[in-house]
Protein backbone atom coordinates (compact mmCIF):
# COMPACT_ATOMS: atom_id res chain seq x y z
CA UNK A 1 0.00 0.00 0.00
CA UNK A 2 0.99 3.46 -0.66
CA UNK A 3 1.51 5.00 2.27
CA UNK A 4 3.02 8.96 2.88
CA UNK A 5 2.74 12.00 5.41
CA UNK A 6 2.84 15.49 4.09
CA UNK A 7 4.05 17.92 6.80
CA UNK A 8 3.45 21.40 6.63
CA UNK A 9 0.80 24.50 6.86
CA UNK A 10 -2.30 22.75 5.78
CA UNK A 11 -5.21 24.82 3.89
CA UNK A 12 -8.61 23.45 1.94
CA UNK A 13 -12.23 24.22 2.24
CA UNK A 14 -14.57 21.57 2.94
CA UNK A 15 -18.09 24.74 2.96
CA UNK A 16 -17.13 27.44 1.10
CA UNK A 17 -17.53 29.92 3.55
CA UNK A 18 -14.36 28.92 6.01
CA UNK A 19 -11.07 28.06 5.18
CA UNK A 20 -9.58 25.02 7.10
CA UNK A 21 -6.44 25.47 8.33
CA UNK A 22 -3.56 23.26 10.08
CA UNK A 23 -0.73 24.85 11.07
CA UNK A 24 2.40 22.84 10.93
CA UNK A 25 0.42 19.52 11.06
CA UNK A 26 0.73 16.48 9.40
CA UNK A 27 -1.55 15.06 6.41
CA UNK A 28 -1.66 11.28 6.03
CA UNK A 29 -2.15 9.91 2.77
CA UNK A 30 -3.12 5.79 1.51
CA UNK A 31 -3.37 4.70 -1.75
CA UNK A 32 -3.71 8.58 -3.04
CA UNK A 33 -5.84 9.70 -0.62
CA UNK A 34 -6.35 11.14 2.43
CA UNK A 35 -6.57 9.40 5.27
CA UNK A 36 -6.49 12.56 8.36
CA UNK A 37 -5.00 15.63 9.07
CA UNK A 38 -3.26 15.42 12.42
CA UNK A 39 -0.93 18.28 14.32
CA UNK A 40 1.05 15.39 16.42
CA UNK A 41 2.03 12.70 14.06
CA UNK A 42 0.74 9.36 15.52
CA UNK A 43 2.83 6.29 16.39
CA UNK A 44 1.40 4.58 13.70
CA UNK A 45 2.07 6.50 11.40
CA UNK A 46 5.90 7.12 12.34
CA UNK A 47 7.23 4.51 9.51
CA UNK A 48 5.43 6.43 6.62
CA UNK A 49 7.78 8.27 4.76
CA UNK A 50 8.04 11.85 5.49
CA UNK A 51 7.59 14.68 2.90
CA UNK A 52 8.68 17.79 5.04
CA UNK A 53 7.26 21.27 4.17
CA UNK A 54 7.91 22.70 6.58
CA UNK A 55 7.00 27.05 6.52
CA UNK A 56 5.35 25.68 3.31
CA UNK A 57 1.53 26.20 2.49
CA UNK A 58 -0.02 23.10 0.90
CA UNK A 59 -3.01 23.71 -0.69
CA UNK A 60 -5.76 21.72 -2.72
CA UNK A 61 -5.00 21.60 -6.77
CA UNK A 62 -6.76 23.76 -8.77
CA UNK A 63 -9.51 22.78 -11.25
CA UNK A 64 -10.10 24.80 -14.60
CA UNK A 65 -13.86 23.84 -15.87
CA UNK A 66 -13.89 24.85 -19.28
CA UNK A 67 -11.02 26.10 -21.56
CA UNK A 68 -10.59 25.25 -25.02
CA UNK A 69 -6.71 23.51 -26.03
CA UNK A 70 -6.90 24.53 -29.72
CA UNK A 71 -7.45 28.20 -29.13
CA UNK A 72 -4.40 28.04 -26.63
CA UNK A 73 -2.06 29.91 -29.79
CA UNK A 74 -4.63 32.33 -29.72
CA UNK A 75 -3.89 33.22 -26.29
CA UNK A 76 -4.16 37.21 -25.55
CA UNK A 77 -5.12 37.89 -29.24
CA UNK A 78 -8.28 39.20 -31.21
CA UNK A 79 -9.77 40.16 -27.66
CA UNK A 80 -11.40 43.01 -29.67
CA UNK A 81 -14.74 41.64 -30.78
CA UNK A 82 -17.84 39.96 -29.15
CA UNK A 83 -18.41 36.20 -29.29
CA UNK A 84 -20.21 35.38 -32.93
CA UNK A 85 -17.73 37.68 -34.66
CA UNK A 86 -14.57 36.73 -32.44
CA UNK A 87 -15.57 32.71 -33.32
CA UNK A 88 -15.90 34.02 -36.99
CA UNK A 89 -12.91 36.40 -37.32
CA UNK A 90 -10.31 34.50 -34.61
CA UNK A 91 -11.56 31.02 -33.35
CA UNK A 92 -12.46 28.99 -36.62
CA UNK A 93 -9.44 30.07 -38.65
CA UNK A 94 -7.42 28.66 -35.84
CA UNK A 95 -9.30 25.69 -34.76
CA UNK A 96 -9.67 24.58 -38.33
CA UNK A 97 -5.89 23.76 -38.38
CA UNK A 98 -5.97 20.83 -36.33
CA UNK A 99 -6.39 17.68 -38.66
CA UNK A 100 -2.56 18.34 -38.46
CA UNK A 101 -1.37 16.03 -35.83
CA UNK A 102 2.31 17.63 -35.75
CA UNK A 103 1.05 21.37 -34.79
CA UNK A 104 -1.62 19.55 -32.35
CA UNK A 105 1.14 17.99 -30.33
CA UNK A 106 2.92 21.37 -30.24
CA UNK A 107 0.21 23.08 -29.44
CA UNK A 108 -0.80 20.52 -26.78
CA UNK A 109 1.90 19.59 -24.88
CA UNK A 110 2.76 23.54 -24.29
CA UNK A 111 -0.58 23.87 -22.58
CA UNK A 112 -0.37 20.60 -20.57
CA UNK A 113 3.29 22.31 -19.40
CA UNK A 114 1.58 25.42 -18.52
CA UNK A 115 -1.56 23.97 -16.86
CA UNK A 116 1.18 21.94 -14.58
CA UNK A 117 3.10 25.23 -14.36
CA UNK A 118 0.11 26.99 -12.74
CA UNK A 119 -0.73 24.26 -10.68
CA UNK A 120 -3.90 23.15 -12.75
CA UNK A 121 -4.11 19.58 -11.62
CA UNK A 122 -7.57 19.10 -13.07
CA UNK A 123 -8.81 20.46 -16.25
CA UNK A 124 -12.35 20.08 -18.56
CA UNK A 125 -11.40 20.75 -21.92
CA UNK A 126 -12.69 21.11 -25.01
CA UNK A 127 -10.57 19.63 -28.42
CA UNK A 128 -11.38 20.58 -31.82
CA UNK A 129 -13.99 18.71 -33.92
CA UNK A 130 -10.92 16.68 -35.11
CA UNK A 131 -11.24 12.69 -33.63
CA UNK A 132 -7.12 12.10 -33.78
CA UNK A 133 -6.73 15.57 -33.09
CA UNK A 134 -8.71 14.74 -29.69
CA UNK A 135 -7.17 11.42 -29.01
CA UNK A 136 -3.42 12.52 -29.03
CA UNK A 137 -4.83 15.48 -26.77
CA UNK A 138 -6.37 12.70 -24.34
CA UNK A 139 -3.08 10.44 -24.57
CA UNK A 140 -1.00 13.54 -23.78
CA UNK A 141 -2.38 14.39 -20.84
CA UNK A 142 -2.35 10.76 -20.02
CA UNK A 143 1.43 10.97 -20.38
CA UNK A 144 1.62 13.70 -18.43
CA UNK A 145 -0.27 12.47 -14.99
CA UNK A 146 -2.49 15.49 -14.82
CA UNK A 147 -6.35 14.95 -14.65
CA UNK A 148 -9.37 15.72 -17.50
CA UNK A 149 -12.06 15.48 -18.81
CA UNK A 150 -11.59 15.80 -23.21
CA UNK A 151 -14.34 16.33 -25.20
CA UNK A 152 -14.35 16.37 -29.20
CA UNK A 153 -16.10 18.78 -30.16
CA UNK A 154 -19.35 18.84 -32.11
CA UNK A 155 -21.05 21.04 -34.83
CA UNK A 156 -22.65 20.62 -38.10
CA UNK A 157 -24.11 23.86 -39.02
CA UNK A 158 -23.53 27.53 -38.52
CA UNK A 159 -19.96 27.36 -39.09
CA UNK A 160 -17.07 27.53 -41.44
CA UNK A 161 -17.30 24.79 -43.95
CA UNK A 162 -13.85 23.04 -43.28
CA UNK A 163 -15.52 22.82 -39.45
CA UNK A 164 -19.02 21.66 -40.63
CA UNK A 165 -19.18 17.87 -39.66
CA UNK A 166 -21.60 15.28 -41.32
CA UNK A 167 -24.13 14.65 -38.87
CA UNK A 168 -23.82 11.05 -39.07
CA UNK A 169 -19.49 11.22 -38.92
CA UNK A 170 -19.87 13.53 -35.82
CA UNK A 171 -21.87 10.62 -34.03
CA UNK A 172 -19.72 7.76 -34.70
CA UNK A 173 -16.46 9.26 -34.32
CA UNK A 174 -18.06 10.46 -31.05
CA UNK A 175 -18.50 7.00 -29.88
CA UNK A 176 -15.62 5.59 -30.99
CA UNK A 177 -13.79 7.83 -28.42
CA UNK A 178 -15.95 6.97 -25.36
CA UNK A 179 -15.43 3.47 -26.26
CA UNK A 180 -12.10 3.61 -26.66
CA UNK A 181 -11.65 6.10 -23.52
CA UNK A 182 -14.14 4.75 -21.31
CA UNK A 183 -11.76 2.77 -19.27
CA UNK A 184 -8.15 3.69 -20.58
CA UNK A 185 -6.79 5.75 -17.89
CA UNK A 186 -8.46 6.63 -14.46
CA UNK A 187 -7.66 10.16 -14.54
CA UNK A 188 -8.08 11.25 -18.41
CA UNK A 189 -11.90 10.67 -19.67
CA UNK A 190 -14.04 11.20 -22.66
CA UNK A 191 -16.81 14.33 -22.38
CA UNK A 192 -19.82 14.73 -25.14
CA UNK A 193 -18.96 18.04 -26.56
CA UNK A 194 -21.61 20.09 -28.81
CA UNK A 195 -19.90 23.09 -28.86
CA UNK A 196 -23.02 25.13 -28.14
CA UNK A 197 -26.82 24.98 -29.75
CA UNK A 198 -26.08 27.27 -32.70
CA UNK A 199 -24.07 24.86 -34.31
CA UNK A 200 -25.98 21.81 -33.46
CA UNK A 201 -28.61 20.53 -35.57
CA UNK A 202 -31.49 19.09 -33.27
CA UNK A 203 -30.55 15.62 -34.94
CA UNK A 204 -27.24 16.40 -33.66
CA UNK A 205 -28.31 17.15 -30.33
CA UNK A 206 -30.69 13.91 -30.12
CA UNK A 207 -28.09 11.42 -30.73
CA UNK A 208 -25.50 13.35 -28.20
CA UNK A 209 -28.24 13.33 -25.69
CA UNK A 210 -28.83 9.58 -26.30
CA UNK A 211 -24.85 8.54 -26.28
CA UNK A 212 -25.01 10.59 -23.02
CA UNK A 213 -27.39 8.01 -21.75
CA UNK A 214 -26.02 4.85 -23.11
CA UNK A 215 -22.32 5.41 -22.00
CA UNK A 216 -23.43 7.17 -19.48
CA UNK A 217 -21.32 9.91 -20.19
CA UNK A 218 -20.57 13.50 -19.00
CA UNK A 219 -21.50 16.31 -20.82
CA UNK A 220 -20.31 20.22 -21.82
CA UNK A 221 -21.13 23.19 -23.33
CA UNK A 222 -21.81 27.21 -23.35
CA UNK A 223 -24.84 28.76 -22.02
CA UNK A 224 -26.02 32.02 -22.12
CA UNK A 225 -22.93 33.87 -22.66
CA UNK A 226 -23.66 36.91 -25.16
CA UNK A 227 -27.54 38.59 -25.57
CA UNK A 228 -26.93 38.35 -29.28
CA UNK A 229 -25.95 34.78 -28.62
CA UNK A 230 -29.48 33.81 -26.67
CA UNK A 231 -31.35 36.04 -29.10
CA UNK A 232 -30.04 33.79 -32.06
CA UNK A 233 -30.99 30.52 -30.11
CA UNK A 234 -34.53 31.59 -29.72
CA UNK A 235 -34.91 31.72 -33.19
CA UNK A 236 -33.21 28.33 -34.17
CA UNK A 237 -35.45 26.54 -31.54
CA UNK A 238 -38.78 28.27 -31.55
CA UNK A 239 -39.92 24.89 -30.02
CA UNK A 240 -37.76 25.10 -26.87
CA UNK A 241 -39.15 26.91 -23.91
CA UNK A 242 -35.65 28.76 -22.86
CA UNK A 243 -31.89 28.13 -23.68
CA UNK A 244 -31.32 25.73 -21.17
CA UNK A 245 -34.15 23.90 -22.18
CA UNK A 246 -32.64 23.47 -25.75
CA UNK A 247 -30.17 21.10 -23.92
CA UNK A 248 -32.55 19.75 -21.49
CA UNK A 249 -35.47 18.99 -24.47
CA UNK A 250 -32.12 16.56 -25.62
CA UNK A 251 -30.71 14.53 -22.41
CA UNK A 252 -28.04 16.96 -22.68
CA UNK A 253 -28.60 19.35 -19.11
CA UNK A 254 -28.01 16.63 -16.19
CA UNK A 255 -29.14 13.75 -17.47
CA UNK A 256 -25.63 12.76 -16.48
CA UNK A 257 -22.85 15.40 -15.29
CA UNK A 258 -22.96 18.25 -17.12
CA UNK A 259 -21.08 21.69 -17.10
CA UNK A 260 -22.84 24.80 -18.65
CA UNK A 261 -20.05 27.69 -19.67
CA UNK A 262 -20.84 31.15 -18.92
CA UNK A 263 -24.53 31.37 -17.74
CA UNK A 264 -24.74 35.27 -17.69
CA UNK A 265 -27.96 35.54 -18.52
CA UNK A 266 -30.04 32.93 -17.47
CA UNK A 267 -33.57 33.99 -16.13
CA UNK A 268 -34.05 32.31 -12.61
CA UNK A 269 -36.20 29.20 -14.27
CA UNK A 270 -33.08 28.50 -15.58
CA UNK A 271 -31.05 29.23 -12.73
CA UNK A 272 -33.80 26.81 -11.08
CA UNK A 273 -33.02 23.74 -13.68
CA UNK A 274 -29.68 23.64 -13.19
CA UNK A 275 -30.16 23.69 -9.42
CA UNK A 276 -32.81 20.72 -10.06
CA UNK A 277 -30.47 18.65 -12.31
CA UNK A 278 -27.43 19.26 -11.09
CA UNK A 279 -25.81 21.08 -13.81
CA UNK A 280 -22.57 22.94 -13.31
CA UNK A 281 -22.26 26.64 -13.97
CA UNK A 282 -18.13 27.10 -15.27
CA UNK A 283 -17.64 31.01 -14.37
CA UNK A 284 -14.92 32.42 -16.77
CA UNK A 285 -14.92 36.33 -15.54
CA UNK A 286 -11.85 36.91 -17.68
CA UNK A 287 -13.70 35.69 -20.95
CA UNK A 288 -16.81 37.55 -20.40
CA UNK A 289 -14.54 40.60 -19.75
CA UNK A 290 -12.46 40.28 -22.91
CA UNK A 291 -15.49 39.59 -24.90
CA UNK A 292 -17.34 42.02 -23.64
CA UNK A 293 -19.60 39.25 -22.12
CA UNK A 294 -21.53 40.29 -19.10
CA UNK A 295 -21.11 39.51 -15.58
CA UNK A 296 -22.08 36.07 -14.04
CA UNK A 297 -24.03 36.52 -10.91
CA UNK A 298 -22.02 33.99 -9.66
CA UNK A 299 -23.49 34.72 -5.76
CA UNK A 300 -27.06 34.14 -7.17
CA UNK A 301 -26.61 30.75 -8.69
CA UNK A 302 -24.62 29.83 -5.20
CA UNK A 303 -27.70 30.84 -3.17
CA UNK A 304 -29.60 28.76 -5.43
CA UNK A 305 -27.77 25.81 -4.90
CA UNK A 306 -26.48 25.53 -8.50
CA UNK A 307 -22.65 23.85 -8.57
CA UNK A 308 -20.11 26.35 -9.66
CA UNK A 309 -16.77 25.90 -10.32
CA UNK A 310 -14.07 28.41 -12.02
CA UNK A 311 -12.65 28.42 -15.72
CA UNK A 312 -10.18 30.09 -17.45
CA UNK A 313 -12.04 29.76 -21.26
CA UNK A 314 -8.75 29.86 -23.11
CA UNK A 315 -8.70 31.58 -25.40
CA UNK A 316 -11.99 34.26 -24.46
CA UNK A 317 -10.00 34.30 -21.27
CA UNK A 318 -6.44 35.42 -21.38
CA UNK A 319 -5.11 33.67 -18.43
CA UNK A 320 -4.54 30.50 -17.34
CA UNK A 321 -3.88 31.06 -14.09
CA UNK A 322 -6.31 30.11 -11.40
CA UNK A 323 -4.78 32.22 -8.94
CA UNK A 324 -5.61 35.13 -11.09
CA UNK A 325 -9.03 33.74 -12.19
CA UNK A 326 -9.44 33.60 -8.29
CA UNK A 327 -8.94 37.14 -7.92
CA UNK A 328 -11.05 37.99 -11.30
CA UNK A 329 -13.96 36.21 -10.25
CA UNK A 330 -14.06 37.95 -6.67
CA UNK A 331 -13.29 41.57 -8.32
CA UNK A 332 -16.11 40.57 -10.94
CA UNK A 333 -18.74 39.68 -7.89
CA UNK A 334 -18.32 43.12 -6.18
CA UNK A 335 -18.70 44.83 -9.60
CA UNK A 336 -21.97 42.53 -9.77
CA UNK A 337 -22.69 43.78 -6.38
CA UNK A 338 -22.81 47.45 -7.45
CA UNK A 339 -24.59 47.09 -10.01
CA UNK A 340 -27.12 45.46 -8.40
CA UNK A 341 -27.66 47.82 -5.63
CA UNK A 342 -25.82 46.01 -3.41
CA UNK A 343 -28.02 43.26 -3.16
CA UNK A 344 -25.95 40.60 -4.42
CA UNK A 345 -22.86 40.02 -2.22
CA UNK A 346 -19.71 39.86 -3.17
CA UNK A 347 -17.77 36.51 -2.87
CA UNK A 348 -15.62 36.52 -0.09
CA UNK A 349 -12.08 35.13 -0.28
CA UNK A 350 -12.82 31.64 0.90
CA UNK A 351 -16.04 31.44 -1.46
CA UNK A 352 -13.35 32.24 -4.42
CA UNK A 353 -10.87 30.16 -3.36
CA UNK A 354 -13.69 27.14 -3.08
CA UNK A 355 -14.91 27.72 -6.47
CA UNK A 356 -10.93 26.46 -7.51
CA UNK A 357 -10.85 23.80 -5.69
CA UNK A 358 -13.18 22.14 -4.05
CA UNK A 359 -16.26 23.59 -6.02
CA UNK A 360 -14.93 22.69 -9.64
CA UNK A 361 -13.04 19.50 -8.31
CA UNK A 362 -17.02 17.99 -7.53
CA UNK A 363 -17.54 17.47 -10.87
CA UNK A 364 -14.29 14.70 -10.79
CA UNK A 365 -15.51 13.18 -7.60
CA UNK A 366 -13.55 13.79 -3.87
CA UNK A 367 -11.27 16.09 -5.74
CA UNK A 368 -10.51 19.90 -4.40
CA UNK A 369 -10.48 19.41 -0.37
CA UNK A 370 -8.36 17.15 1.72
CA UNK A 371 -11.36 15.99 3.68
CA UNK A 372 -11.16 12.15 4.36
CA UNK A 373 -11.02 9.53 1.50
CA UNK A 374 -10.44 13.00 -0.92
CA UNK A 375 -7.70 12.17 -3.58
CA UNK A 376 -4.96 13.85 -2.38
CA UNK A 377 -4.16 16.13 -5.71
CA UNK A 378 -1.94 19.17 -3.76
CA UNK A 379 -0.31 21.47 -4.62
CA UNK A 380 3.02 23.16 -2.30
CA UNK A 381 3.21 26.55 -2.03
CA UNK A 382 6.71 28.45 -1.09
CA UNK A 383 5.31 32.00 -0.37
CA UNK A 384 8.74 33.46 1.38
CA UNK A 385 9.38 35.86 -1.13
CA UNK A 386 5.63 37.10 -0.88
CA UNK A 387 5.49 37.31 2.75
CA UNK A 388 8.89 38.53 4.14
CA UNK A 389 8.07 41.98 4.60
CA UNK A 390 5.94 41.51 7.97
CA UNK A 391 4.45 38.74 9.82
CA UNK A 392 1.57 37.05 8.12
CA UNK A 393 -1.21 34.75 9.00
CA UNK A 394 -1.71 31.66 7.50
CA UNK A 395 -5.36 32.81 5.86
CA UNK A 396 -3.07 36.12 4.65
CA UNK A 397 -0.48 34.23 2.97
CA UNK A 398 -2.95 32.33 0.78
CA UNK A 399 -4.35 35.72 -0.08
CA UNK A 400 -0.89 37.07 -1.34
CA UNK A 401 -0.18 34.00 -3.04
CA UNK A 402 -3.71 33.67 -5.11
CA UNK A 403 -3.29 37.45 -5.30
CA UNK A 404 0.20 38.06 -6.14
CA UNK A 405 1.92 35.17 -6.50
CA UNK A 406 2.59 32.90 -9.63
CA UNK A 407 3.90 29.65 -11.05
CA UNK A 408 7.51 30.31 -9.14
CA UNK A 409 6.04 30.10 -5.57
CA UNK A 410 4.41 26.52 -6.48
CA UNK A 411 7.23 24.17 -5.57
CA UNK A 412 5.50 20.58 -6.08
CA UNK A 413 1.89 19.25 -7.59
CA UNK A 414 0.22 16.01 -6.29
CA UNK A 415 -2.56 14.11 -8.17
CA UNK A 416 -4.22 11.51 -6.15
CA UNK A 417 -0.95 11.07 -4.07
CA UNK A 418 1.50 11.20 -7.11
CA UNK A 419 4.09 13.76 -7.91
CA UNK A 420 3.78 14.96 -11.05
CA UNK A 421 7.23 16.42 -12.54
CA UNK A 422 7.36 18.69 -15.63
CA UNK A 423 5.51 16.97 -18.39
CA UNK A 424 7.37 16.54 -21.82
N1 LIG B 1 -19.47 29.61 -27.59
C1 LIG B 1 -19.32 28.71 -28.59
N2 LIG B 1 -18.03 28.45 -28.83
C2 LIG B 1 -17.33 29.19 -27.98
C3 LIG B 1 -15.92 29.33 -27.71
O1 LIG B 1 -15.06 28.74 -28.36
N3 LIG B 1 -15.59 30.20 -26.73
C4 LIG B 1 -16.52 30.89 -25.99
N4 LIG B 1 -16.11 31.72 -25.05
N5 LIG B 1 -17.82 30.77 -26.21
C5 LIG B 1 -18.22 29.92 -27.19
FE1 LIG C 1 -15.71 28.37 -24.02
Amino acid sequence: MDKMVFKGDIVFTSIKDKLEIYEDSYLIVENGKVVKISKVLEESYKDYPLKDYTKKLIIPGFVDLHLHAPQYPNRGLGLDKELIPWLETYTFPEEEKYYDLEYSRKVFTRLIKDLWSVGTTRSVVFASIHKESTKLLMDLFIESGLGAYVGKVNMDRNTKKELTEDTATSILETEEILIEYKDKSELVKPIITPRFAPTCTEGLLEALGSLAIKHKAPVQSHLNENTSEVIWVKELFPASKNYASVYDDFNLFGQTKTIMAHCIYNTDEEIELMAENGVYAAHCPYSNYNLSSGIMPVKKFLDMGVPVGLASDISGGNSLSMMSIIAGAIQASKMKWLETNKELAPLTFSEGFYLATKGGGSFFGKVGSFEEDYDFDALVIDDSSLSDIKELTIEERLQKFIYIGDDRNIIARYVKGRKIEKPF
